[in-house]
């Protein structure tokens, strides 16, 4: 069985005043079924990390670089996530492929120094606007996937989010038969590529304007194990629904 996670991309948003509500997540889910995990903007790693010890609720990064160490200004490696407590990445989501040009080399070796330092990596997938109206979601999503992700992978280690760009802080929710679809299609190539058994075990999130009215029918989806929640994981008052209602689909 595949444990739900409810995963928050604070993305460039928070600063320490913010652990605050890191806190009133720890407080309103001691008791919560589902994995959480929270991802701060770097500087708030270690801090976030202290607060958290000893819980449910896991602590990761925004992105690595794709090499272990060296002249890479500005950059963060993976063992610096992991020493500051992380237990978890997030790596390839659509703003980094958009805005840094990341290509899938690229975040297949980001994943590749995520998983030789120990840590999970939520690695994100997901369709423009025009590649789902060119009917191109599937290839783009499948080639994606195929390009991303190392032969290494684990239910333990991997994680994917489909996240459409086009439903990303905009409001608008991809519809659930367009999620189930896609779920459905990343399970088979998961399954076809590293075998059943581990292909069956990596857990699928949605992500893209999850939102606490929207969250429970998401989560009734084929192949939905959680959500990647951007603007509505940044307080613990919006958090705090949509964990409850992954616990409830449990
Ligand atoms: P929103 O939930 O703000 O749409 O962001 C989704 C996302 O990009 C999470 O990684």
């Amino acid at each position: 069985m595949r444990r739900k996670l409810a995963a928050g991309n604070w993305k460039m948003n928070g600063t320490r005043e913010d652990l605050a509500q890191i806190d009133a997540m720890l407080q309103a889910h001691g008791a919560c079924r589902c994995d959480l995990l929270i991802c701060p903007p770097a500087t708030l790693v270690q801090a976030a990390c202290d607060r958290a010890r000893g819980s449910t609720l896991m602590i990761g990064g925004q992105d690595c670089h794709d090499q272990p160490q060296g002249a890479h200004t500005g950059d963060i490696s993976a063992d610096m996530l992991a020493d500051a407590g992380a237990r978890a990445v997030i790596l390839g989501h659509s703003e980094r492929r958009q805005n840094h040009g990341e290509r899938n080399e690229t975040v297949r070796a980001k994943t590749a120094q995520a998983w030789q330092a120990g840590l999970m990596a939520v690695v994100c997938v997901g369709e423009t606007e025009a590649d789902r109206d060119a009917a191109n979601t599937l290839d783009i999503v499948g080639g994606q996937l195929a390009g991303s992700i190392p032969d290494a992978a684990t239910g333990a280690n991997l994680v994917v989010a489909y996240e459409p760009v086009w439903a990303i802080g905009t409001g608008r929710v991809a519809s659930l038969d367009q999620i189930g679809e896609v779920h459905d299609f990343i399970r088979g190539r998961l399954e076809r590529r590293f075998g059943t058994g581990v292909g069956r075990s990596v857990r699928l999130l949605y992500g893209g304007s999850v939102k606490p009215d929207n969250a429970a029918q998401i989560f009734g989806v084929s192949n939905v194990d959680g959500a990647l929640v951007g603007g509505a994981s940044l307080t613990a008052r919006d958090f705090s629904p949509i964990v409850a209602a992954l616990d409830a689909s449990t």
